[in-house]
């Protein structure tokens, strides 16, 4: 296994090594990067002597001429690890910065990262971090969160890098998981649809395909070929999932059951509308005194269909109700044949459509349940995949 571990310019440098022997002993050919400004605290003499392999350092000195380090490295890696990752660097990677060999590694690299924050807690807390921390958190990156205690600067608060042992344990956990999935094909219906009610309105439903996104993330990060047929949805979808878009039910329907077959996992997260309009007309509707009849026909329930298109596959729904009662979902789970359903009280406040956060109850075929806590939807994407896998290891 290799591990890049990139180190850059924070007090905390000097404990790198430590991490990197750390890493050894696991098992890992540690290759480190150093920032500019981590060269001022750590020199590139320690890690090589320490790892027996050659330092990078500046994008433009290849260790072999005529090879583009940072790609063959970022390449090469099963992981890449930060740590420590200053303010700095963290804002840079968010951003898509690629202006050192740090960054422009990571920006080249499409392997699990893990993120370990050093800095003065003001600069921790700075909503510029905080914001850069949730969008690589979001993208898939693990941040090993920094400790209370006294910083370097004399300032007590949130700000030290983690202990050696917990981000080695975070690397090795993040490596282990990414093969899970390995070999396995998941399906996610995501988003919203819309129905025509003539060529320039429609109705639809708040779903921002958030949740379907979180979920396709997560499942990409356990080694999972995925696609995803997604709505007209607002939330932007992973890039290494294939993706089908459609617009209405019915497309929905037609794309979902076209592949359905070919596939291991089927997560039905989009909200479908239940009707599509029989009276739709062509053009545009012209305002009038009177007063307008839509006429509604029923949608097909896609994922009742997948499941008796394709029996094998684990299929599970999701059941947005404006309760916590859980029996709305279990009923539905019968209805449907499905393996689970993941209930989503939508009349709380911080869950369910278009939040940042979510809570669900998965509720399974034989009656037992399981509840997360409300967290960010890529967190509830993890605990999502982590209770079906914990759940198929029991059967
Ligand atoms: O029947 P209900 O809409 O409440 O069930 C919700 C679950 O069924 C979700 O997983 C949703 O994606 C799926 N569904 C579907 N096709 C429909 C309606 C809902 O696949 N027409």
């Amino acid at each position: 296994m290799n591990a890049v571990l990139g180190v850059s310019g924070s007090v905390a440098a000097y404990r790198a090594a430590d991490l990197a022997r750390e890493l050894m002993r696991s098992g890992f050919t540690v290759r480190v990067c150093l920032t500019d400004s981590a060269q001022e605290f750590v020199s590139v003499a320690l890690f090589e002597a320490l790892t027996g392999q050659p330092c990078l350092i500046d994008t433009f000195e290849e260790p072999e001429r005529g090879r583009m380090a940072h790609i063959d490295w970022a390449r090469s890696a099963d992981v890449v690890v930060v740590a420590p990752a200053t303010a700095n660097t963290l804002n840079k990677l968010a951003a898509g910065v690629g202006d050192d060999m740090l960054t422009t590694l990571c920006l080249a690299s499409n392997k699990p990262l893990v993120l370990a924050p050093a800095m003065n807690p003001q600069m921790y807390l700075h909503e510029a971090t905080q914001a850069a921390l949730a969008l690589l958190a979001e993208r898939g990156a693990e941040i090993v969160e920094p400790l209370e205690g006294d910083v370097a600067c004399g300032e007590n608060g949130q700000g030290k890098l983690a202990s050696i042992p917990a981000i080695a344990a975070a690397v090795l956990d993040v490596v282990s998981a990414s093969s899970i999935f390995k070999g396995k094909r998941v399906l996610i219906t995501s988003g919203p649809t819309r129905e025509p009610i003539d060529d320039v309105r429609y109705i639809t439903n708040r779903s921002s395909g958030k949740m379907g996104s979180a979920l396709a993330r997560a499942a990409l990060r356990l080694g999972a070929e995925v696609t995803v047929v997604a709505g007209p949805q607002a939330a932007r979808l992973p890039a290494g999932a294939t993706t089908v878009r459609v617009e209405t039910a019915l497309e929905m329907h037609d794309a979902t059951l076209s592949l359905a077959s070919g596939f291991d996992y089927i997560v039905g997260a989009a909200a479908v509308a239940d009707y599509h309009v029989v009276n739709r007309v062509s053009g545009k509707m012209r305002r009038s005194a009177e007063t307008v009849h839509l006429e509604l026909a029923p949608n097909p329930d896609i994922i009742a269909a997948v499941v008796a298109a394709n029996p094998s596959a684990t299929v599970i729904g999701f059941a947005a109700e404006p309760t916590s009662d859980l029996s709305v979902a279990a009923t539905k789970l019968k209805r449907k044949g499905l393996f689970a359903i993941a209930a989503n009280d939508v009349s709380q406040a911080g869950q369910g459509f278009d939040t940042e956060t979510n809570r669900l109850d998965l509720v399974f075929a034989d009656g037992r349940t399981a509840s997360s806590e409300l967290m960010s939807k890529h967190q509830c994407a993890k605990w999502f995949w982590e209770q079906i896998l914990s759940a198929k290891a029991v059967r």
